[in-house]
């Protein structure tokens, strides 16, 4: 059994590891110029075909002039897959089918029992990889859009984590700029003593203070005079204007840091003004690329693709007219920074969609600037809007803007009442803390899954009977699954981890065999999600694993099963819930033993 396993050279997933012999075939076959040619290797479309097919052949008909059958027949000739798969099959016009081995599905799998990390290798090479999420501003309430940012932010962290990558999780809050000027001047004037104390203020008087003081800057000229020497003393550093910001800020993390626990989120903040010292030699690196031109005594870098309504190419204002700089200087400076100080291999941004003009433009500058060299990439990971059930923009009832305290609050009080109801149902007693903690579990969960399982580039509607729904591609259905799990350890006083090491799996019946073939996608699963940064695929792989687990458990029987199939489905169970664990884990969900 083992021996299988060690003549494995390549640590891939399936899917991967058949990819690189059909490219090894095209070119043993039809010579080098075919290295890197894409072996079109996907799922078949009826499993009776077997489970993976290569439209190769079909593809290379017309290059090569040959019939695709006849392309099918050389490459079968070629190709050893021996290993994991029975003979591969010509089908239709000039398909190749795959089937995975059972003895290889049991090998591997039964490998598993002694393998935390569920088959999926660490990478060879880590990179070194920033995350840059959720991101909110000081003195403003943290919104819907930081929420997506930050659930999605944290789940592509972990799934890099896992991988052996090397994060750096970096919260880019807005705590620098104008606004602060505005927002010190007012409070001398109406609240001073929140300049000098700490806690004097909430950030929900913070954001009604900043309204007005917006109001003020807008309408009153004296106004705007002082907030622009504010914003002086605060860039030049004077001791009494830093001491109020340092409060403002202080004030606000507190907050955020009261969602990021409830989120179960790690992150270092590291907010524009860390940048600030930075700017100037931004506009002179750009200077020095002959990238900068002056209009209207604005230094700006014209645009390559980007035009206003005339049709003229748009400048990117990198410092304005009265020295000030933009939230565009301050991202060119962090990627600088991130490239030469931190040695980021790739630059990861997670905002909502509506700032895909802004990374381009920032992107095509530090390009044209040289400072991207070619192993390194950058990418903005956009996301759609958080909708409300109206398909507006989620609002409370009476119009507001929802505080992100609030809507997570609710989806935890409304897990706890299905948590109540159902127990009363069944009359079954819990303990409080059992309650309290379950529907923390559900509630948090349901509001991340959610999120994640949605292609993230659309919008999505934001309903709570949805989430919460214990039926569907939902947090509460996976949670289910897992805790069905747990269940048959109890009913049938099972200890997993002591199966005895005699222990193996044996794939006889159909039902057995999908799931274990399902059970051993999860690497080539996270390694789709690594590269484009899709949730929803992990998401998507954990409610088919949920689901072909069901049907194997009505079809097979567990503990009334005649050994050695009992063993063997027994640990078909433990791995399924696993590889839900692990799974969810990375999405930021913890399970429930008991639900
Ligand atoms: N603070 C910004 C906002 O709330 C998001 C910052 C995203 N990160 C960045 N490097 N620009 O919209």
């Amino acid at each position: 059994m083992m021996d299988a396993i060690d003549a494995l050279q390549v640590p891939k997933g399936v899917v991967e590891q058949l990819k690189s012999c059909l490219e090894q075939a095209l070119v043993a076959v039809f010579g080098e110029a075919f290295t890197g040619t894409d072996p079109m290797l996907g799922p078949t479309s009826n499993p009776k075909f077997g489970d993976y097919q290569s439209n190769a052949p079909m593809a290379l008909a017309k290059r090569l002039g040959k019939a695709p059958r006849a392309i099918a027949e050389e490459l079968i000739q070629q190709l050893d897959v021996s290993e994991f798969c029975l003979p591969p099959a010509i089908a239709g016009a000039g398909f190749i089918n795959f089937t995975l081995k059972p003895e290889y599905l049991e090998a591997r799998l039964s490998a598993f029992q002694v393998d935390d990390r569920l088959g999926v290798e660490a990478v060879k090479k880590p990179k070194r990889t920033i995350v840059d999420f959720s991101s909110p501003n000081i003195a403003k309430e943290m919104h819907v859009g930081h929420l997506r940012s930050t659930i999605i932010g944290d789940c592509i962290a972990r799934i890099l984590e896992f991988q052996g990558h090397d994060v750096l999780r970096l919260n880019h809050v807005g705590d620098w700029g104008t606004q602060f000027g505005m927002l010190i001047t007012y409070l001398r004037e109406v609240c001073p003593e929140a300049l000098t104390t700490a806690d004097a203020l909430d950030l929900g008087d913070l954001v009604a203070f900043y309204k007005k003081a917006k109001q003020r800057f807008d309408e009153d000229p004296q106004f705007q005079e002082q907030s622009r020497q504010e914003v002086v003393q605060l860039q030049s550093g004077s001791k009494e204007t830093l001491r109020a910001w340092n409060l403002l800020c202080e004030q606000s993390r507190k907050e955020f840091q009261v969602i990021y626990n409830l989120l179960d989120i790690c992150i270092t903040e590291r907010g524009e003004s860390f940048y600030n010292s930075l700017l100037g030699s931004v506009v002179e690196d750009l200077e020095k690329a002959g990238l900068l031109v002056e209009d209207h005594g604005a230094k700006c870098v014209f645009l390559d693709g980007f035009q206003n309504r005339e049709g003229q190419p748009l400048p990117l204002i990198i410092q304005k007219s009265d020295g000030g700089y933009n939230y565009a200087t301050t991202d060119l400076a962090a990627i600088r920074y991130r490239i030469r100080e931190d040695h980021a291999k790739r630059l990861i941004y997670v905002t909502d969609a509506g700032q895909a003009n802004h990374f381009a433009q920032v992107f095509q500058v530090a390009r044209r600037a040289e400072w991207i060299p070619e192993d390194i990439t950058i990418e903005h990971v956009q996301f759609g809007l958080v909708q409300g059930e109206d398909g507006k923009k989620l609002k409370t009832r009476s119009g507001d803007t929802i505080r992100l305290r609030d809507l997570l609050d609710e989806a935890v009080d409304r897990a706890r009442a299905d948590l109540e109801s159902r127990l009363k149902e069944e009359e079954r007693h819990e303990t409080e803390e059992f309650i309290t903690h379950a529907s923390q579990i559900v509630g948090i969960s349901a509001v991340k899954y959610a999120d994640l399982s949605q292609n993230r580039t659309s919008n999505y509607i934001f309903s709570y009977d949805k989430m919460l729904a214990l039926q569907g591609n939902t947090a509460p259905y996976m949670l289910y699954a897992y805790v069905r799990v747990q269940g048959i350890s109890r009913k049938g006083n099972i200890d997993f981890q002591n199966l005895g090491s005699e222990a193996t799996i044996l794939l006889r019946e159909d039902a057995e065999l999908t799931l274990a073939k399902h059970l051993l996608q999860l690497e080539d699963t996270l390694d789709a999600v690594s590269q484009d940064l899709l949730p929803n695929r992990l998401c998507q792989y954990l409610f088919e694993l949920s689901q072909k687990f069901n049907q194997f458990y009505d079809r097979c029987p567990v503990l009334q099963a005649e050994e050695p199939a009992r063993t063997s489905r027994l640990m078909l169970c433990d791995l399924t819930a696993r590889t839900l664990k692990l799974g969810l884990s990375l999405l930021g969900i913890q399970v429930l033993e008991r639900m």
